[in-house]
Protein backbone atom coordinates (compact mmCIF):
# COMPACT_ATOMS: atom_id res chain seq x y z
CA UNK A 1 0.00 0.00 0.00
CA UNK A 2 1.29 3.34 -1.12
CA UNK A 3 1.50 6.25 1.40
CA UNK A 4 -0.81 8.12 0.20
CA UNK A 5 -3.61 5.66 0.44
CA UNK A 6 -3.36 5.90 4.07
CA UNK A 7 -5.79 7.41 5.53
CA UNK A 8 -5.32 8.57 9.03
CA UNK A 9 -8.34 8.82 10.67
CA UNK A 10 -8.41 11.11 13.54
CA UNK A 11 -10.54 11.47 16.54
CA UNK A 12 -11.96 14.69 17.20
CA UNK A 13 -13.39 16.18 19.89
CA UNK A 14 -16.53 16.75 17.52
CA UNK A 15 -16.73 13.33 16.37
CA UNK A 16 -16.92 11.95 20.26
CA UNK A 17 -20.09 14.65 20.73
CA UNK A 18 -21.33 13.02 17.71
CA UNK A 19 -21.34 9.73 18.24
CA UNK A 20 -22.84 10.41 21.59
CA UNK A 21 -25.71 12.32 20.23
CA UNK A 22 -26.46 9.38 17.64
CA UNK A 23 -26.13 6.89 20.45
CA UNK A 24 -28.75 8.73 22.84
CA UNK A 25 -31.23 9.27 19.67
CA UNK A 26 -31.02 5.41 18.52
CA UNK A 27 -31.01 4.29 22.12
CA UNK A 28 -34.37 6.51 22.72
CA UNK A 29 -35.93 5.45 19.80
CA UNK A 30 -35.18 1.53 20.87
CA UNK A 31 -36.59 1.72 23.91
CA UNK A 32 -39.61 3.47 22.60
CA UNK A 33 -40.78 0.34 20.86
CA UNK A 34 -40.72 -1.28 24.38
CA UNK A 35 -42.53 1.49 25.89
CA UNK A 36 -45.38 1.43 22.88
CA UNK A 37 -45.56 -2.46 23.75
CA UNK A 38 -46.25 -1.37 27.46
CA UNK A 39 -48.28 1.60 26.05
CA UNK A 40 -50.59 -1.19 23.70
CA UNK A 41 -51.07 -3.22 27.13
CA UNK A 42 -51.99 -0.75 29.30
CA UNK A 43 -54.74 0.91 26.93
CA UNK A 44 -56.09 -2.87 26.07
CA UNK A 45 -56.40 -2.79 30.97
CA UNK A 46 -58.14 0.34 30.27
CA UNK A 47 -60.44 0.06 27.23
CA UNK A 48 -61.36 -3.46 29.09
CA UNK A 49 -62.75 -1.78 32.26
CA UNK A 50 -64.45 1.04 29.99
CA UNK A 51 -66.47 -0.78 27.89
CA UNK A 52 -68.83 -3.95 27.81
CA UNK A 53 -66.95 -7.40 27.63
CA UNK A 54 -68.97 -8.24 23.94
CA UNK A 55 -67.79 -5.00 22.74
CA UNK A 56 -63.89 -4.75 23.69
CA UNK A 57 -64.20 -8.81 22.20
CA UNK A 58 -65.34 -7.39 18.90
CA UNK A 59 -63.09 -4.32 19.20
CA UNK A 60 -60.43 -6.74 19.15
CA UNK A 61 -61.00 -9.00 16.65
CA UNK A 62 -62.92 -6.49 13.79
CA UNK A 63 -60.63 -3.22 14.55
CA UNK A 64 -57.40 -4.09 16.07
CA UNK A 65 -54.51 -5.63 13.68
CA UNK A 66 -54.03 -9.23 16.40
CA UNK A 67 -55.61 -11.85 17.83
CA UNK A 68 -57.93 -11.83 21.05
CA UNK A 69 -55.05 -14.40 22.28
CA UNK A 70 -52.49 -11.53 21.41
CA UNK A 71 -54.19 -8.90 23.15
CA UNK A 72 -54.36 -10.98 26.50
CA UNK A 73 -51.07 -11.39 26.36
CA UNK A 74 -50.16 -8.07 25.53
CA UNK A 75 -52.08 -7.12 28.90
CA UNK A 76 -50.16 -8.94 30.94
CA UNK A 77 -47.02 -7.41 30.08
CA UNK A 78 -47.24 -3.85 32.17
CA UNK A 79 -48.30 -5.91 35.20
CA UNK A 80 -45.11 -7.50 35.92
CA UNK A 81 -43.32 -5.20 38.15
CA UNK A 82 -40.02 -6.37 36.88
CA UNK A 83 -40.86 -5.48 33.38
CA UNK A 84 -41.61 -2.07 34.50
CA UNK A 85 -38.94 -1.30 36.65
CA UNK A 86 -37.33 0.82 34.98
CA UNK A 87 -33.96 -0.16 36.18
CA UNK A 88 -34.10 -2.90 33.82
CA UNK A 89 -35.91 -0.94 31.16
CA UNK A 90 -32.60 -0.36 28.98
CA UNK A 91 -31.89 -3.93 28.39
CA UNK A 92 -35.89 -5.34 27.76
CA UNK A 93 -36.03 -6.90 24.19
CA UNK A 94 -38.72 -4.97 22.05
CA UNK A 95 -40.48 -8.07 21.11
CA UNK A 96 -43.93 -8.41 22.54
CA UNK A 97 -44.56 -12.11 22.76
CA UNK A 98 -41.37 -11.97 24.15
CA UNK A 99 -41.75 -9.73 27.26
CA UNK A 100 -44.65 -11.72 27.78
CA UNK A 101 -43.12 -15.17 28.61
CA UNK A 102 -40.41 -12.83 30.50
CA UNK A 103 -43.89 -11.71 32.57
CA UNK A 104 -44.46 -15.32 33.64
CA UNK A 105 -41.73 -15.73 35.57
CA UNK A 106 -41.37 -15.39 39.42
CA UNK A 107 -38.82 -12.84 40.68
CA UNK A 108 -36.10 -15.40 41.56
CA UNK A 109 -36.06 -16.63 38.23
CA UNK A 110 -35.90 -13.00 36.57
CA UNK A 111 -33.12 -11.92 38.13
CA UNK A 112 -31.41 -15.18 37.58
CA UNK A 113 -32.03 -14.21 34.30
CA UNK A 114 -30.46 -10.72 34.34
CA UNK A 115 -27.36 -11.74 36.03
CA UNK A 116 -26.37 -14.14 33.34
CA UNK A 117 -27.32 -11.65 31.02
CA UNK A 118 -29.81 -13.70 29.46
CA UNK A 119 -32.03 -10.57 28.91
CA UNK A 120 -30.61 -8.61 26.71
CA UNK A 121 -32.48 -6.59 23.22
CA UNK A 122 -31.76 -9.32 21.11
CA UNK A 123 -33.44 -12.06 23.27
CA UNK A 124 -36.25 -14.35 21.73
CA UNK A 125 -38.82 -15.68 23.19
CA UNK A 126 -36.57 -19.08 23.31
CA UNK A 127 -34.26 -17.83 24.69
CA UNK A 128 -36.67 -18.15 28.02
CA UNK A 129 -37.70 -21.32 27.17
CA UNK A 130 -34.02 -22.39 26.40
CA UNK A 131 -32.77 -21.28 29.65
CA UNK A 132 -35.72 -22.95 31.55
CA UNK A 133 -34.74 -25.83 30.03
CA UNK A 134 -31.18 -25.56 30.80
CA UNK A 135 -31.89 -24.75 34.15
CA UNK A 136 -33.90 -27.76 34.82
CA UNK A 137 -31.31 -30.19 33.60
CA UNK A 138 -28.95 -28.14 35.59
CA UNK A 139 -30.48 -28.88 38.76
CA UNK A 140 -30.97 -32.19 37.48
CA UNK A 141 -27.11 -32.99 36.96
CA UNK A 142 -26.52 -31.49 40.16
CA UNK A 143 -29.24 -33.93 42.05
CA UNK A 144 -27.47 -36.86 40.09
CA UNK A 145 -23.96 -35.92 41.24
CA UNK A 146 -24.58 -35.17 44.97
CA UNK A 147 -26.93 -38.39 45.20
CA UNK A 148 -23.51 -40.20 44.04
CA UNK A 149 -21.53 -38.58 46.16
CA UNK A 150 -23.54 -40.06 49.06
CA UNK A 151 -23.10 -43.36 47.82
CA UNK A 152 -19.46 -42.52 46.94
CA UNK A 153 -17.79 -40.47 48.71
CA UNK A 154 -14.29 -39.16 48.67
CA UNK A 155 -12.36 -39.76 51.48
CA UNK A 156 -9.66 -36.76 52.55
CA UNK A 157 -7.39 -37.55 55.41
CA UNK A 158 -6.17 -35.05 57.40
CA UNK A 159 -1.90 -35.03 58.29
CA UNK A 160 1.56 -35.47 56.03
CA UNK A 161 1.52 -36.51 52.82
CA UNK A 162 4.77 -38.90 53.09
CA UNK A 163 3.53 -40.82 55.74
CA UNK A 164 -0.11 -41.26 53.98
CA UNK A 165 1.71 -42.35 50.79
CA UNK A 166 3.43 -45.02 52.68
CA UNK A 167 0.01 -46.60 53.39
CA UNK A 168 -1.50 -46.23 50.25
CA UNK A 169 -2.56 -49.39 48.13
CA UNK A 170 -1.37 -49.30 44.32
CA UNK A 171 -3.46 -47.17 42.75
CA UNK A 172 -5.06 -46.30 39.24
CA UNK A 173 -4.17 -42.83 38.89
CA UNK A 174 -2.50 -39.89 41.07
CA UNK A 175 -3.25 -36.84 40.24
CA UNK A 176 -1.84 -34.11 42.39
CA UNK A 177 -1.35 -30.32 42.73
CA UNK A 178 1.74 -30.62 45.19
CA UNK A 179 2.98 -26.74 46.99
CA UNK A 180 5.21 -24.94 44.50
CA UNK A 181 8.80 -23.82 45.11
CA UNK A 182 7.01 -20.28 46.40
CA UNK A 183 5.92 -22.39 49.11
CA UNK A 184 8.75 -24.78 50.53
CA UNK A 185 12.12 -23.98 51.53
CA UNK A 186 14.19 -26.10 49.35
CA UNK A 187 12.04 -27.51 46.25
CA UNK A 188 15.02 -30.33 45.34
CA UNK A 189 14.61 -31.62 48.89
CA UNK A 190 10.52 -31.28 48.99
CA UNK A 191 10.29 -32.70 45.82
CA UNK A 192 13.20 -36.20 46.62
CA UNK A 193 11.08 -36.44 50.04
CA UNK A 194 7.43 -37.40 48.29
CA UNK A 195 8.10 -38.15 44.73
CA UNK A 196 9.40 -41.30 44.17
CA UNK A 197 7.43 -42.49 46.77
CA UNK A 198 4.09 -41.44 44.96
CA UNK A 199 5.28 -42.93 42.11
CA UNK A 200 5.90 -46.37 43.80
CA UNK A 201 2.20 -46.58 44.57
CA UNK A 202 0.84 -46.52 40.94
CA UNK A 203 0.21 -49.81 39.78
CA UNK A 204 1.94 -51.17 36.92
CA UNK A 205 -1.27 -49.97 34.46
CA UNK A 206 -1.24 -46.77 36.36
CA UNK A 207 -0.52 -43.17 35.36
CA UNK A 208 0.16 -39.77 37.49
CA UNK A 209 -0.58 -36.26 36.92
CA UNK A 210 1.84 -33.78 38.75
CA UNK A 211 0.95 -29.95 38.40
CA UNK A 212 3.96 -28.00 39.34
CA UNK A 213 4.35 -24.25 39.30
CA UNK A 214 6.11 -22.90 35.51
CA UNK A 215 9.40 -21.94 37.21
CA UNK A 216 12.90 -23.56 35.59
CA UNK A 217 14.07 -24.57 39.48
CA UNK A 218 10.90 -26.12 39.70
CA UNK A 219 10.94 -28.18 36.67
CA UNK A 220 14.64 -28.88 36.81
CA UNK A 221 14.28 -30.75 40.22
CA UNK A 222 11.26 -32.71 39.86
CA UNK A 223 12.63 -34.21 36.28
CA UNK A 224 16.12 -34.83 37.98
CA UNK A 225 14.61 -36.96 40.30
CA UNK A 226 12.36 -38.65 38.00
CA UNK A 227 12.10 -37.86 33.90
CA UNK A 228 8.28 -37.57 33.22
CA UNK A 229 7.03 -38.88 29.95
CA UNK A 230 5.92 -36.09 29.26
CA UNK A 231 5.54 -32.52 30.01
CA UNK A 232 2.16 -31.09 29.32
CA UNK A 233 0.86 -27.43 30.00
CA UNK A 234 -2.02 -26.16 31.47
CA UNK A 235 -2.60 -22.40 30.16
CA UNK A 236 -5.43 -19.82 31.34
CA UNK A 237 -6.03 -16.93 29.98
CA UNK A 238 -7.10 -15.14 32.74
CA UNK A 239 -3.93 -14.70 34.71
CA UNK A 240 -4.62 -11.60 37.10
CA UNK A 241 -2.61 -9.82 39.62
CA UNK A 242 -0.61 -6.89 38.64
CA UNK A 243 2.20 -7.33 35.76
CA UNK A 244 6.02 -7.99 36.34
CA UNK A 245 8.44 -5.39 35.10
CA UNK A 246 11.20 -7.33 33.01
CA UNK A 247 9.83 -10.36 33.09
CA UNK A 248 6.66 -12.46 31.23
CA UNK A 249 3.62 -12.55 33.10
CA UNK A 250 3.12 -16.85 34.40
CA UNK A 251 -0.01 -17.97 32.61
CA UNK A 252 0.81 -21.91 32.55
CA UNK A 253 1.79 -24.39 34.60
CA UNK A 254 3.65 -27.41 33.72
CA UNK A 255 2.21 -30.86 34.71
CA UNK A 256 4.65 -34.19 34.81
CA UNK A 257 3.16 -36.90 32.81
CA UNK A 258 4.14 -39.79 34.21
CA UNK A 259 3.09 -43.52 32.47
CA UNK A 260 3.93 -46.93 33.74
CA UNK A 261 4.82 -49.76 31.64
CA UNK A 262 1.08 -51.81 31.30
CA UNK A 263 -0.92 -48.86 30.92
CA UNK A 264 -3.79 -49.27 28.46
CA UNK A 265 -3.90 -46.67 25.67
CA UNK A 266 -5.49 -43.35 26.93
CA UNK A 267 -9.22 -42.77 26.24
CA UNK A 268 -9.68 -39.76 24.61
CA UNK A 269 -12.34 -39.65 21.66
CA UNK A 270 -12.12 -35.63 21.84
CA UNK A 271 -8.95 -35.19 19.96
CA UNK A 272 -8.47 -31.79 21.04
CA UNK A 273 -8.37 -32.98 24.69
CA UNK A 274 -4.96 -34.58 23.76
CA UNK A 275 -3.64 -31.43 22.24
CA UNK A 276 -0.07 -31.11 25.28
CA UNK A 277 -1.20 -27.77 26.01
CA UNK A 278 -4.78 -27.92 27.86
CA UNK A 279 -6.01 -24.19 27.19
CA UNK A 280 -8.84 -24.57 30.46
CA UNK A 281 -9.46 -20.82 32.56
CA UNK A 282 -8.34 -20.85 35.78
CA UNK A 283 -11.48 -20.93 38.49
CA UNK A 284 -11.49 -17.13 39.85
CA UNK A 285 -14.62 -16.76 41.07
CA UNK A 286 -16.01 -15.10 38.04
CA UNK A 287 -18.60 -17.78 37.16
CA UNK A 288 -18.19 -20.09 39.99
CA UNK A 289 -16.97 -19.87 43.23
CA UNK A 290 -13.44 -20.28 44.02
CA UNK A 291 -12.37 -22.42 47.06
CA UNK A 292 -8.72 -21.50 46.56
CA UNK A 293 -5.73 -19.65 45.89
CA UNK A 294 -4.21 -22.21 43.19
CA UNK A 295 -7.42 -24.24 42.78
CA UNK A 296 -7.35 -25.93 39.82
CA UNK A 297 -10.35 -26.23 37.17
CA UNK A 298 -12.71 -29.08 37.05
CA UNK A 299 -12.72 -29.02 33.24
CA UNK A 300 -9.32 -30.23 33.55
CA UNK A 301 -9.23 -32.53 35.84
CA UNK A 302 -12.07 -34.36 34.64
CA UNK A 303 -10.40 -34.52 31.40
CA UNK A 304 -7.29 -36.56 32.86
CA UNK A 305 -9.72 -38.34 34.70
CA UNK A 306 -11.54 -39.81 31.95
CA UNK A 307 -8.75 -40.03 29.89
CA UNK A 308 -6.58 -42.63 32.04
CA UNK A 309 -8.68 -44.04 33.96
CA UNK A 310 -12.52 -46.15 34.46
CA UNK A 311 -15.06 -46.10 37.01
CA UNK A 312 -14.46 -47.69 39.59
CA UNK A 313 -10.59 -47.15 39.68
CA UNK A 314 -8.70 -45.71 42.98
CA UNK A 315 -7.22 -42.15 42.36
CA UNK A 316 -4.88 -40.28 44.73
CA UNK A 317 -4.43 -36.63 45.95
CA UNK A 318 -1.42 -36.59 48.22
CA UNK A 319 -1.89 -32.80 48.74
CA UNK A 320 -6.01 -32.18 48.19
CA UNK A 321 -6.13 -28.43 49.46
CA UNK A 322 -10.00 -28.00 49.26
CA UNK A 323 -10.31 -31.12 47.45
CA UNK A 324 -10.93 -30.18 43.83
CA UNK A 325 -9.58 -33.40 42.11
CA UNK A 326 -11.12 -35.44 44.76
CA UNK A 327 -14.43 -34.13 43.95
CA UNK A 328 -14.05 -34.74 39.98
CA UNK A 329 -12.99 -37.98 40.41
CA UNK A 330 -15.62 -39.03 42.38
CA UNK A 331 -18.35 -37.38 40.41
CA UNK A 332 -17.24 -39.16 37.62
CA UNK A 333 -17.47 -42.47 39.38
CA UNK A 334 -14.20 -43.18 40.54
CA UNK A 335 -12.82 -44.26 44.66
CA UNK A 336 -11.02 -40.89 45.35
CA UNK A 337 -9.11 -40.51 48.29
CA UNK A 338 -6.38 -37.73 49.53
CA UNK A 339 -4.39 -36.42 51.96
CA UNK A 340 -4.03 -32.68 53.31
CA UNK A 341 -1.85 -31.06 56.35
CA UNK A 342 -4.13 -27.74 56.53
CA UNK A 343 -7.23 -27.61 58.61
CA UNK A 344 -9.05 -24.37 56.82
CA UNK A 345 -8.52 -26.52 53.38
CA UNK A 346 -9.61 -29.88 55.05
CA UNK A 347 -12.82 -27.86 56.18
CA UNK A 348 -13.73 -26.53 52.54
CA UNK A 349 -12.79 -29.62 51.10
CA UNK A 350 -15.38 -31.05 54.05
CA UNK A 351 -18.03 -28.58 52.31
CA UNK A 352 -17.35 -29.78 49.23
CA UNK A 353 -18.74 -33.20 49.88
CA UNK A 354 -15.49 -34.79 51.39
CA UNK A 355 -15.57 -36.90 54.03
CA UNK A 356 -12.23 -36.00 56.65
CA UNK A 357 -10.62 -39.12 58.18
CA UNK A 358 -8.36 -38.56 61.25
C1 LIG B 1 -1.31 -26.09 45.58
S1 LIG B 1 -2.29 -26.56 46.91
C2 LIG B 1 -3.47 -27.67 46.23
C3 LIG B 1 -4.74 -26.97 45.82
C4 LIG B 1 -5.73 -27.93 45.24
N1 LIG B 1 -5.36 -28.33 43.92
C5 LIG B 1 -7.13 -27.32 45.20
O1 LIG B 1 -7.73 -27.23 44.09
O2 LIG B 1 -7.65 -26.93 46.24
C6 LIG B 1 -1.23 -27.62 47.81
C7 LIG B 1 -1.82 -28.14 49.10
O3 LIG B 1 -0.88 -29.03 49.71
C8 LIG B 1 -1.02 -28.90 51.13
N2 LIG B 1 0.20 -29.43 51.75
C9 LIG B 1 1.41 -28.82 51.86
N3 LIG B 1 2.30 -29.65 52.46
C10 LIG B 1 1.64 -30.80 52.74
C11 LIG B 1 2.03 -32.03 53.32
N4 LIG B 1 3.26 -32.25 53.74
N5 LIG B 1 1.10 -32.99 53.41
C12 LIG B 1 -0.18 -32.81 52.98
N6 LIG B 1 -0.59 -31.66 52.42
C13 LIG B 1 0.30 -30.67 52.27
C14 LIG B 1 -1.25 -27.41 51.30
O4 LIG B 1 -1.85 -27.14 52.56
C15 LIG B 1 -2.12 -27.05 50.11
O5 LIG B 1 -3.48 -27.10 50.47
Amino acid sequence: MKLADLQIVRTTAIDIKNRKKWAVEIRTAWQKTVEGIFEVGRLLIEAKEEISHGLFEEMIREDLPFSPRAARMLMSIPKNDNLVNRKHASVLPPSWDTLYELSKQDDGTFSLMLDKGVIHPEMKRGDVKNFLKERVFAEKRKKEKLERRKKNTPTLEMGDAIKWLKKQEPADLILTDPPYLTDVDNIQKFAESWLPLALNRIKPTGRAYIFIGAYPEEIHAYSSIAMPEQILVWTYRNAIGPAPKNMYRLNWQAILYYQNPDCNPLDCPELNELFAVQDVNAPDGRHDGRYHAWEKPTDLADRFIRHSTKPGDVILDPFSGTGSFLVAACDLGRVAKGCEINKKMAAIARGRGCEILK
